[in-house]
């Protein structure tokens, strides 16, 4: 299986471009199938999650160029209502193809997606959203038969699940109403960016679509959707991870292309931890290097504005060399974990309970073979491998391919040694 190798030791300084934001992508690429007419879609990061997407999409029947960042779709009348569990269980953010999907033909047969490594992760909230509509839901064979033979029709729905709302349940309901009969209010509203971009994408195609950001949302359903242009958010969370690194271990690197306004959280929680952070005027571009006195800190996971789990394990491997006690504790995945034990591996003194993590801070990690479990952790691992002594390998590196572009190149070019090495075999690439 291929691997990275990280040798420790080697402070980071420099700057680097964050590409666009994967989980924006994501969606986009599906709400593509909402149109008959061409759509282009800039920045779209080189990453295996979108790669996934892109497949599917021509499985189904859509003619698709990618092209340096840029994919251009085009979704003819008659592509297929139905996708395979094969070509949908390597991402579980395929759920997103059900809205447009639903819009687009009135009917479609998914696989129900799995739990997976960071949780149980269910879909009664899209389920129930696309019920409001109309549709008609059956489970057959694994499969998720959905039909709204009278087509669907715009309502009040309210998206706020036991662990707050859900970002591509409300992303579902959004495109799923754009081509529905009358208006559809979504309460209890995702607020996150990538919400945002995606209604701004289908407001582009002609959709009616306000408030997207705030926590609610109404959509007036319009008859026909057309082609346009759009390029995506910059990728916060690649930032934030990027920040990590410069806070744990640098001598202080910038990163371009980011956005500001999405950073605070994230941006807020390292400058009380005690280091430096200093955005361009227009908020584009930041630099971040260790604080003289880091300090421990408490991370709260909460949907937007609020402190992202996806960026939780990368701020536990800098908690983990700082010194007195950190604490995490992750509403939203509680199970969301796994890098813990990992990065115990490496000398990390930590404890995990009933969703929390303790983190006392060692002076210094060491480097050692260890296994990445999802995206974000094996995000963790490599920030901990870059400032550890020794060398780290981080194996089942597929993970990281599926949410960070070049990443490999983007740490080299910041002063990092890291390599991939393949496996000679050509073993395993798939989650
Ligand atoms: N939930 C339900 N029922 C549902 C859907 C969700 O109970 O029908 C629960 C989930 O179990 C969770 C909470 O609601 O406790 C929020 O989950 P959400 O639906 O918002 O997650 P998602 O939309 O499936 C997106 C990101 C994740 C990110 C979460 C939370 C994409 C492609 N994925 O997932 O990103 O962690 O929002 O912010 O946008 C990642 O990039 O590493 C990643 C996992």
């Amino acid at each position: 299986m291929d691997k990275l190798i990280v040798e420790g030791g080697h402070r980071l300084q420099g700057a680097v471009n964050i590409s666009g934001s994967k989980n924006a992508s994501l969606p986009i690429l599906a709400a593509a199938l909402l149109t008959d007419e061409p759509v282009r879609i800039s920045r779209v990061p080189d990453v295996s999650d979108t790669n996934y997407m892109i497949q599917i999409l021509s499985q189904l029947g859509a003619s698709v160029e990618r092209s340096s960042g840029t994919v251009r779709i085009e979704s003819p009348d008659g592509i297929s209502s139905s996708a395979s569990y094969e070509q949908v269980r390597k991402m579980r953010a395929s759920i997103c193809l059900l809205g447009p999907m639903m819009a687009r033909m009135k009917r479609c047969t998914l696989p129900l997606p799995g739990g997976c490594v960071i949780g149980d992760r269910p879909v009664d909230l899209h389920l129930r959203a696309i019920q409001a509509l109309g549709a008609r839901v059956r489970v057959k064979g694994g499969n998720m038969v959905i039909e709204a033979p009278n087509g669907l029709v715009g309502t009040t729905v309210d998206m706020r699940g036991d662990s707050g709302p859900t970002v591509l349940g409300t992303d579902n309901l959004m495109m799923a109403a754009v081509l529905a009969k009358g208006k559809t209010v979504i309460e209890s509203a995702a607020r996150e960016p990538e919400v945002v971009d995606l209604a701004n994408f289908l407001n582009k195609m002609g959709a009616r679509i306000e408030g997207a950001g705030s926590r609610t949302i109404t959509i007036h359903g319009v008859e026909k959707l057309h082609g346009c242009e759009h390029t995506v958010i910059p990728d916060r969370i690649e930032a934030g991870t990027f920040m990590v690194a410069g806070a744990m271990y640098s001598d202080g690197i910038t990163l371009n292309r980011v956005c500001r306004e999405h950073m605070k959280s994230i941006s807020d929680l390292l400058v009380e931890c005690g280091h430096v952070v200093e955005y361009n005027e227009d908020g584009t571009s930041v630099f971040v290097k260790p604080g003289a006195n880091p300090r421990s800190g408490k991370i709260l996971t909460n949907p937007y504005p609020g402190y992202p789990t996806d960026m939780q394990a990368q701020m536990t491997a800098l908690f983990a060399v700082t010194p007195g006690i950190s604490v995490v504790k992750d509403t939203i995945f509680p199970q969301r974990f796994m890098h813990c034990s990992e990065l115990k591996r490496m000398g990390a003194n930590i404890k995990v309970d009933a969703g929390t993590a303790i983190i006392t801070g060692v002076e210094g990690l060491s480097g050692a073979p260890v296994m990445a479990s999802d995206l974000r952790a094996s995000a963790a691992l490599v920030l901990a491998a870059l400032a550890a002594e020794g060398t780290t390998e981080i194996h089942r590196l597929y993970h990281i391919d599926r949410g960070y572009e070049m990443l490999d190149e983007k740490l080299g070019m910041l002063g990092a040694r890291v390599r991939r090495e393949l496996d000679p075999e050509g073993g395993p690439v798939e989650p």
